[in-house]
């Protein structure tokens, strides 16, 4: 065992260095929004990389040997989380990622195919390559999109049932039932929100356009110096 923990916190800087350069491409993706369009649909961002009691509680609860290979073919120990707020933004950021220079590695959309236990979210698995004191590691990253909703539903789930160890079919068809209602909420707010977005595109006239195209591009000209102040230009 001891062996083990040396050989993961030797990976453990390739990890953490993958997990910055996630948070660079997301938050590069949140300032686009930011500062090109007039809706940032992104709520909030988390990253994560698992630690070794999290690494090795996984493998054993996937009966598989703790060891350094097993432990390179977990797809999820650098973790990214983006939260937004409608169902129609979660395809909108995948889009982006696409688009984002990530090599994909595989996607699962458990929104149009939700999981037994009524959890929703939209999966991308990326590929960073880190190079660190000439080896180069690709390393893999679970990126997970979600409604606040699913979110809400999700984080609560995890706490009380997901990793559990007690029999979780006492409180299955609640949790099913809860995740119900919230996607009840989250298509009912998804159809606000198109509605609100093609009621935009139809009101505005030419004249209106050209208005708000200005009062837009003095916005964006504040928050891009904003953005500068940030970055200390
Ligand atoms: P894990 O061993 O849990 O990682 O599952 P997996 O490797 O088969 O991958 P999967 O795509 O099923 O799930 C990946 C991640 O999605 C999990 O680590 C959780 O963060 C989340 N997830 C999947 N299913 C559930 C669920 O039923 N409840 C909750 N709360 N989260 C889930
Ligand atoms: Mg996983």
């Amino acid at each position: 065992m001891k062996h083990y923990i040396k050989e993961i916190e030797k990976n453990i800087l390739f990890y953490e260095t993958a997990r910055k350069q996630l948070e660079t491409h997301i938050n590069t993706i949140n300032n686009e929004f930011e500062v090109l369009e007039d809706y940032n649909p992104i709520n909030h961002i988390k990253t994560r990389v698992k630690t070794i009691d999290s690494i090795i509680g996984k493998l054993k609860r996937k009966n598989l040997a703790i060891t350094k290979e097993n432990t390179e073919k977990l797809t999820d120990i650098v973790g990214a989380r983006i939260i937004v707020d409608f169902l129609e933004n979660v395809y909108e950021i995948a889009d982006k990622i696409r688009n984002n220079n990530f090599s994909i590695i595989e996607e699962r959309d458990y929104i149009k195919n939700p999981k037994s236990s009524g959890y929703r979210g939209y999966h991308i698995i990326v590929s960073i390559p880190v190079s660190i004191g000439g080896v180069l590691k690709n390393i893999k990253c679970e990126i997970q999109i979600r409604t606040s909703a699913m979110d809400f539903w999700a984080t609560n789930e995890h706490k009380l049932n997901y990793k559990s160890k007690n029999d979780k079919s006492i409180h299955k068809e609640k949790w099913i039932d809860a995740a119900r209602k919230v996607w009840d909420l989250d298509t009912t707010m998804n159809e606000l929100y198109l509605e609100e977005k093609h009621q935009k595109g139809n009101y505005v006239n030419d004249n209106l356009k050209i208005e708000m195209s200005v009062i837009n591009s003095l916005d964006k000209i504040e928050k891009l110096k904003k953005l500068g102040e940030n970055y200390g230009w």
